[in-house]
């Protein structure tokens, strides 16, 4: 099986390590997972030659998830409500699926601290990353979701596309007007990549509250650092996200559920 990560940077891509471990436990023959690093304005190019040359799927990392979404012939409907694709499968017919299986990677890595139904999620951000975990969020039927962001109109804005997609409660706000206590924030802004801290209000972080910080790498960002201040039972970095997003792209190429547990230990260790 021939798969790539495409990306702009990709050098950093831990995606071939995880998929080549993954591989190795079914001791899969002839499975390559390469990386291409499409130039910033040629992802559809680059997609069409790999495809060309016999490539059968393979990942999209940034700056090129959403040029992946308009090259899709076919989106599964988490795709499609994130507007964005990180997984590409190339079918029998030519013909290629996206997928994006950044929100369930994240749903996954949650479901180790807590179970979702019945409790009360804030995500702070509204933009794709944002987009990528709400459909996912909601299908453990937590009690709601608030969506709060700086700018304000944003949050209110996909709330309100989400809100007829979902059978839960959701509303968007303004980062300082966050109120009442919350059992899962993630921090889905891009403000850890900078080291800027986010401006919350104190007292959002429930007794077991599990802060949830999608970048991975950055040591104590801010957020973490004032979820650890207000208590919070457990500081989550996104690595398990990006484990859990790559077990979920492997099934959908191979068909086989790989052992998250031995990768996790192994990147942890690195
Ligand atoms: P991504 O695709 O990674 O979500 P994006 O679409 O550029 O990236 O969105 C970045 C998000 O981080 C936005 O919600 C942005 O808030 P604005 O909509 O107000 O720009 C948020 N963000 C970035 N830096 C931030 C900061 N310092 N504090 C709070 N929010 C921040």
């Amino acid at each position: 099986m021939r798969l790539a990560i495409f990306g702009n940077p990709i050098a950093q891509s831990k995606s071939p390590i995880i998929q080549c471990a993954f591989a190795e436990q079914f001791g899969l023959p002839d499975f390559e997972y390469g990386r291409i690093l499409a130039p910033v304005d040629g992802f559809a190019e680059s997609l069409h030659r790999f495809v060309a040359e016999g490539g059968q799927g393979g990942n999209v990392t940034a700056p090129f998830k959403e040029d992946a979404f308009r090259c899709c012939d076919r989106l599964t409907a988490r795709a499609a409500a994130a507007q964005a694709v990180n997984t590409l499968k190339v079918e029998a017919d030519g013909t290629i699926l996206g997928d994006n299986t950044d929100g369930i990677g994240l749903v996954m890595d949650l479901r180790r601290f807590c179970s979702l139904a019945g409790k009360r999620i804030l995500v702070l951000g509204a933009g794709g990353a944002t987009r990528g975990v709400i459909l996912p969020l909601a299908g453990d039927k937590p009690a709601d979701i608030v969506i709060a962001n700086r700018t304000a109109a944003k949050a209110v804005d996909l709330a309100s596309t989400f809100s007829t997609k979902i059978d839960v409660p959701i509303c968007g706000v303004a980062l300082d007007q966050v109120c009442g206590v919350f059992d899962v924030i993630i921090d889905a802004t891009s403000a850890s990549l900078g080291g800027e801290a986010i401006p919350l209000p104190v007292g959002i972080f429930g007794t077991g509250c599990v802060a949830y910080e999608m970048v991975y790498g950055k040591g104590q960002t801010p957020f973490m650092r004032r979820a650890a201040e207000a208590g919070a039972a457990h500081l989550v970095e996104g690595l398990g996200m990006l484990v859990y997003q790559a077990v979920e792209a492997f099934e959908l190429w191979t068909g086989l559920r790989p052992d998250a547990e031995p990768v996790f230990a192994m990147l942890r260790n690195a």
